[in-house]
């Protein structure tokens, strides 16, 4: 793949002297300014630490082996800028991603939140990106640092994995695993890659169950609450997912705007399944994003079907914890499965149902009107 190579004076004058005002974020690896070009347009430019490549052929490797991967729910690198002497630099250039970092919506940063759609759309588009790096390349990648920071929302809200940063080739030939120094977050580490320094793509799929019961709850991996100081979302959230009772642990945002419970709960399931203490019983990131798809597909494909029939099952068990707001017109027009299980006064003017005594209203109304259109932005597996 053809990487650009930038002078140091071009990414100088892209950030204006890497102000303040160009910085987007700083992580441990160093800082991200976003720079306008004349050519490329906008591109973020990853300024690392002096600290962060021990040698020029540590860097050159890095460069090397992320020009080789290209996906679309990877975050592309663009170019390069090397340059040796007084002004010694070693910069990554990559594409610039419009809509924040996951983070931003898991905190609600900026009153940001995302709809269920979006949410599983999201699980699947990173998915399929780690599972390119596991399965895709040759060495595979193993990430080793995926956490909501490193998941990127592009323009379309598709996910786009990031932070290369950490990367190391995985297993070759008949080896399962890479020994190695461990390295990652707290909170999305791996237990089993802790005690025994075993790095295989498992250790990916444990970081991305944390993940998924994020999209479910939006909260932080850990969490002191009255009760107990330092609680990990899986601890958290693990009885309730094995109860069935998704709507315990959700998003308020998702019972405000109404989302649909059987798809958050399968979210929540899986991400049971892929921090099993034993990595070999994790499904594998493409297991992940196949299933998933499915799932969505028979979603989608049974509501216009079926609507009364699942319309009652879904309410009955979802009405309790769904609480309607006016405010939310625009939305659930594009979403059409939240109405199903939003009731209580959302969208009042476009419909009304009453069923098993229960009256609700209903706003995206594809369950009963089909042609409605629909959020096309994930592919059906045949
Ligand atoms: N290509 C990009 N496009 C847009 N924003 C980006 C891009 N890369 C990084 N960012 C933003 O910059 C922030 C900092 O990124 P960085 O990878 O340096 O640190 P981090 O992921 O937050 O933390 P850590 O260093 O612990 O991994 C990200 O959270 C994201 O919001
Ligand atoms: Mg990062």
């Amino acid at each position: 793949m053809k990487l650009r190579q930038f002078r140091f004076e071009d990414l100088q004058k892209a950030t204006r002297n890497f102000s303040k005002d160009w910085l987007i974020g700083s992580g441990a690896f160093g800082n991200v300014y976003v720079g306008t070009f004349d050519v490329e347009g906008t591109l973020a430019i990853k300024k690392p630490n002096a600290e962060s490549y021990t040698s020029t052929e540590e860097f050159r490797n890095e460069v090397r082996l992320l020009s080789t991967v290209k996906h679309r729910n990877l975050v592309e690198l663009v170019g390069f800028c090397e340059e040796s002497g007084p002004k010694t630099a070693k910069i990554l250039v990559y594409e610039y991603v419009t809509n924040g970092s996951l983070l931003d919506y898991i905190m609600g940063r900026g009153g940001r939140s995302l709809t269920w759609r979006q949410r599983v759309n999201i699980a699947i588009g990173a998915a399929k990106g780690l599972a390119h790096l596991h399965e895709g390349v040759n060495p595979s990648i193993i990430h080793r640092d995926i956490k909501p920071s490193n998941i990127l929302i592009g323009e379309g809200f598709e996910a786009k994995v990031s932070d290369f940063g950490l990367v190391r080739s995985g297993p070759v030939g008949d080896q399962s695993h890479v020994s190695s120094q461990v390295k990652g977050t707290p909170g999305y580490l791996d237990p089993a890659y802790c005690s025994s320094f075993h790095l295989t793509p498992f250790t990916d799929v444990y970081s991305f169950g944390v993940i998924l019961l994020q999209l479910v709850a939006a909260r932080p991996a850990i969490e002191s609450t009255r009760n107990h100081a330092n609680l990990h979302i899986i601890d958290w959230a693990r009885p309730c997912i094995e109860r069935g009772k998704i709507e315990e642990i959700l998003d308020a945002n998702l019972l405000i705007e109404g989302c649909n419970m059987e798809m958050m709960l399968k979210l929540g399931q899986l991400g049971l399944r892929c921090v099993m203490k034993e990595p070999k019983k994790r499904p594998t990131m493409t297991q992940v994003w196949q299933e998933l798809e499915a799932d969505l597909y028979l979603t989608d494909d049974f509501l216009p079907k079926q609507p009364c029939k699942m319309d009652s099952h879904r309410l009955n068990g979802i009405s309790s914890g769904s609480i309607g707001h006016e405010s939310h017109q625009s939305t659930m027009d594009q979403d059409y499965s939240q109405s199903i299980v939003s009731v209580d006064g959302i969208n009042l003017q476009r419909f009304r149902v009453d069923l098993d005594g229960l009256s609700f209203q209903s706003g995206g109304l594809r369950c009963l009107e089909t042609n409605e259109s629909t959020d096309e932005d994930f592919s059906i597996p045949r």
